[in-house]
């Protein structure tokens, strides 16, 4: 036995339920609006936050404690103030920056509340189903994505493929499969006013908060949502019921046959339609990803929610980190003789266009 090693391990382990814990305390000051109480407010008193974010005094002091050791918040200890750093506080507290992260701590208490659930499943090889993670989490997922959609999605995305853009503004039509709340259809609609759209998700609570949207934005007539599996594409509003873009955002891994769906995204394309697929950006293997702290999350959330609620639906459990090699060989096998990467930074995506012809 190395008793250095297992001291540092000690340490480690202990670091990492404390990481636990400030991930939990993050999501309650979210909540809560402390961040955005601290947010552009230079050093606060503890007294004076709780007053601004209307919160219990003594709740504010101990969660300022917790997060001035998790290095969220500083601290000047001759004056006893805290702030919030900018740098912080875009990833904290403002919705409407591409580097706010507010919803992926919005989802920790769905996916780590089944932790109980899913030891069960582990030792009776089962899944645990969408629905059992909570009735917001759809809402969770939204929050992780929202931003990033509205803001790159029609103006930087589809524009890496001018053919997408020119069917869509001459009318063409696109469903974007697995649509949890339907941010990405309402935003090609909104994008292109003569497209129709249809965003198609198994989850009935999903598709009912998608169809809420698409009314209060004025865009019922051209944006409609069904309640389907991915396998069964509905056909298009169009002469020949085929779909000029067909999207797929973070969904392929989740489903429970992933083969088959490709093929009937395949087969549901017209005549040099398009396939945009997207999925969590990491590398083909293991080694390739334990030093990346995306993959480190993404392979938690994989195991808590992607792989369980796959299985429950009798899929493989492809989990989240399946990566690009992986994904270039299902298509293939479906038929689709063009797959490629598309030149589109991002930390946490990988995007790839996928043609039937070479
Ligand atoms: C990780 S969420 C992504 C949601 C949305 N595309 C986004 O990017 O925010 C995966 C979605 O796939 C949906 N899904 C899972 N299995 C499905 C299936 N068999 N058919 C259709 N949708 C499915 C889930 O209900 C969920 O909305």
């Amino acid at each position: 036995m190395d008793r250095q090693r297992s001291q540092a391990f000690m340490l480690k382990l202990v670091g990492d339920v404390g990481t636990a814990m400030a991930a939990a305390l993050a999501y309650v000051g979210d909540e809560a609006g402390l961040f955005r109480a601290m947010a552009g407010a230079g050093p606060l008193s503890a007294a004076v936050l709780a007053e601004r974010a209307g919160v219990h005094p003594r709740y504010v002091e101990e969660w300022l404690a917790a997060m001035v050791g998790s290095g969220y918040v500083e601290h000047d200890a001759a004056a006893d103030r805290y702030t919030l750093p900018d740098e912080h506080a875009q990833c904290l507290a403002d919705p409407s920056s591409e580097y706010y992260l507010g919803g992926l701590l919005r989802a920790i208490p769905n996916v780590t509340a089944i932790a109980p659930k899913l030891a069960q499943a582990f030792r009776a090889g089962e899944g645990v189903s969408f629905a059992e993670f909570g009735a917001d989490l759809p809402v969770g997922l939204e929050r992780m994505n929202r931003t990033v959609y509205e803001k790159r999605l029609a103006t930087s995305w589809l524009p890496t493929m001018p053919e997408v853009v020119a069917r869509l503004q001459a009318g063409g039509c696109a469903i974007d499969v697995g649509c949890g709340t339907g941010v990405a259809a309402i935003t090609i609609a909104r994008a292109f006013p003569t497209a129709r759209v249809v965003g198609l998700d198994l989850d009935a609570r999903s598709v009912a908060i998608a169809e809420g949207y698409a009314r209060e934005a004025g865009l019922a007539d051209r944006v409609a949502f069904v309640v389907a599996p991915a396998e069964a594409m509905p056909r298009a509003p169009s002469a020949d019921g085929r779909w000029d873009l067909i999207t797929t955002f973070d969904v392929i891994h989740d489903l429970p046959d992933p083969d088959r769906a490709l093929r009937a995204i395949r087969g549901a394309l017209a005549e040099g339609g398009t396939y945009l697929m997207v999925e969590p950006k990491v590398a083909d293997t293991l080694a390739g990803n334990v030093a990346n702290p995306f993959a480190r999350m993404l392979y938690g959330i994989s195991c808590l929610h992607c792989v369980p609620q796959s299985l429950a639906q009798g899929g493989p459990g492809l989990g989240a980190c399946w990566g690009p090699a992986r994904a270039a060989a299902r298509a293939r096998d479906a038929g689709f003789g063009h797959f490629q990467a598309l030149p589109i930074r991002s930390p946490a995506l990988a995007f790839y266009e996928a043609r039937v012809g070479g």
